[in-house]
């Protein structure tokens, strides 16, 4: 199958391309445009940041785990597009030279596509824009200094002439999403494609965002077909806000979930703030966080302490499975052959979601744990609690003991104090590189009395970085 995007404005078809072809190898070793940088190659760094412009607007994506195929129907530009064609600079462009913004110049690409990606949307909080892209010399005083400036001057024409350019048509798959030359790659374009495709190659591996395989082709070198990319199935792309039920599309990307969370579980929606950066979160999907089975996956604990289902479909066939079921043992889930995950949603109920995640740093950093707190507390006694955390098992696991503890009780500090002791029998942690066994259990034992404090109004003694 074909794949056409514009690149900086010039239409672009290739035919006979590895579909796991990454955009950033294939910028600087087959079209030699050098400016987009390779750091880490794994999403980290934020140096090979493109723009990508599609029906979900202007995201600022990572190339090095971007395959080529994600990019159909789509409007792509790199470093070397941003200025104007007569050579006029973008506004980040002269802002980030007034201000004196980049020395070795490693990080310059990167920063200057997300800035522009940001100015272009009218995204005026800079320190989250620009979390995802890591400068070592020049220090991000100037280069917010810069980002502030350029927000004051208005967008330039030429940035706005790509938007033109998304077909629709193009987008949800274009001609022959079923037919793939020989081992190259499938890209349905609706669930019901999806599942019938899926059904006769189960064996193929699934691309959603390419967050996590992404890397399973960049640093484990391993070599997948065949290949269904989940892209072009726009009715995938959908949370439906009902009056009792909110239900999430599988390939709902994470800044569109923490959109859609803020009104509803504003804690839940600040949780996805902290997730990754801004160009992991512009590609992740909630339906690829859930499917790889990560014990350290931040919307599973969520998910899971709101109550949520998941909807699973194989075929023509449907089921609804509680969250919490499909996570059997690490690495291990129930999903048949052919089965993938459509959807997940969750009943609407007053908000007493509290979600707290512990990693080294703020920004850009994997949970060490992730607790997740719903508990209802009616006439002075606990009602009812759902709790459930990531990083304390080989799984996204209810803290049942806990929950056992305060079921009943009154909300007080000695309830507390005696449920915090239930955490032993509910969680025994590994030790490894994000945090020690005892960390864990002392820091989930913490939270709870956090989530107690802050619904008693006080404010909880913690370091943050606030936005
Ligand atoms: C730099 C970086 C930072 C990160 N930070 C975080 C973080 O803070 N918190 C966190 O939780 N994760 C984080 N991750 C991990 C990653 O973003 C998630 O696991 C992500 O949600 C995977 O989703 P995806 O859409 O990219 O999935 P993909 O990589 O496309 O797929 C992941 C797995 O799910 C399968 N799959 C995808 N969609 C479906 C479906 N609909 N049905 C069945 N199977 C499916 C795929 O076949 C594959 O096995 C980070 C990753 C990177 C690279
Ligand atoms: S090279 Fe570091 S994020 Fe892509
Ligand atoms: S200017 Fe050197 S890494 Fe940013």
């Amino acid at each position: 199958m074909d794949i056409t995007f514009l690149l900086n404005g010039e239409t672009v078809t290739l035919s006979q391309v590895p579909p796991t072809t990454t955009l950033l190898d294939w910028l600087r070793e087959e079209r030699r445009l050098t400016g987009t940088k390779e750091g880490c190659n794994e999403g980290d760094c934020g140096a090979c940041s493109v723009m990508v412009i599609d029906s979900r607007g202007a995201r600022a994506l990572n190339a090095c785990i971007l395959f080529l195929p994600q990019l159909h129907g789509k409007a792509v530009r790199t470093i070397e597009g941003i200025a104007a064609p007569d050579g006029s600079l973008h506004p980040v462009q002269q802002a980030m030279i007034d201000h004196h913004g980049s020395q070795c110049g490693f990080c310059t690409p990167g920063f200057i596509v997300a800035m522009a990606t940001a100015h272009l949307n009218g995204a005026r909080d800079h320190d989250l824009q620009l979390a995802g892209n890591l400068c070592r010399c020049t220090g991000y005083a100037p280069i917010i200094r810069a980002a502030e400036a350029a927000a004051k001057k208005p967008v330039p024409d030429w940035m706005e002439s790509d938007k033109s350019f998304f077909l629709p048509e193009i987008s949800a798959g274009g001609a022959g999403g079923r037919q793939p030359p020989a081992g190259q790659h499938f890209r349905p374009h609706s669930a019901d494609e999806l599942a019938a495709l899926y059904l006769e190659q189960p064996s193929a591996t699934l691309i959603a965002g390419a967050t996590d395989v992404g890397l399973w082709v960049t640093k484990q070198l391993r070599d997948l077909h065949p290949l269904i990319f989940l892209d072009g199935c726009e009715d995938l792309k959908h949370i439906e806000i009902g009056e009792h039920t909110v239900r999430i599309g599988a390939m709902v990307d994470m800044n569109t979930m923490a959109k859609a969370m803020q009104p509803l579980h504003a804690s839940y929606g600040e949780l996805i703030r902290r997730y990754g950066s801004v160009q992991v979160r512009g590609a992740a999907t909630v339906g690829g966080n859930i499917a790889n089975g990560s014990p350290i996956g931040d919307n599973p604990p969520a998910l899971i302490a709101l109550g949520a289902t998941l909807h699973l479909r194989q075929g023509e066939s449907r089921r609804e499975i509680p969250l919490q079921d499909f996570f059997l043992e690490y690495g291990k889930q129930d999903r048949a052959p052919g089965e993938f995950v459509e959807a997940v949603s969750f009943p609407r109920r007053p908000d007493r979601v509290k979600c707290y995640k512990l990693s080294k740093r703020f920004d850009q950093d994997i949970s060490a744990v992730c607790g997740c707190f719903n508990i209802t507390v009616e006439n002075g006694a606990v009602a009812d609690a759902r709790i459930a955390f990531g990083g304390m098992a080989g799984i996204p696991k209810r803290a049942t003991h806990v929950e056992t503890a305060l079921i009943g009780q009154s909300w007080c500090k000695s309830t507390i104090t005696a449920a915090q002791q239930a955490f032993d029998a509910d969680f025994s942690p590994l030790s490894d590189m994000r945090a020690s066994a005892l960390y864990r259990l002392e820091g989930a034992r913490a939270l709870l009395a956090r989530y107690f404090a802050e619904d008693m109004g006080e404010t909880a003694s913690v370091r943050e970085v606030l936005p």
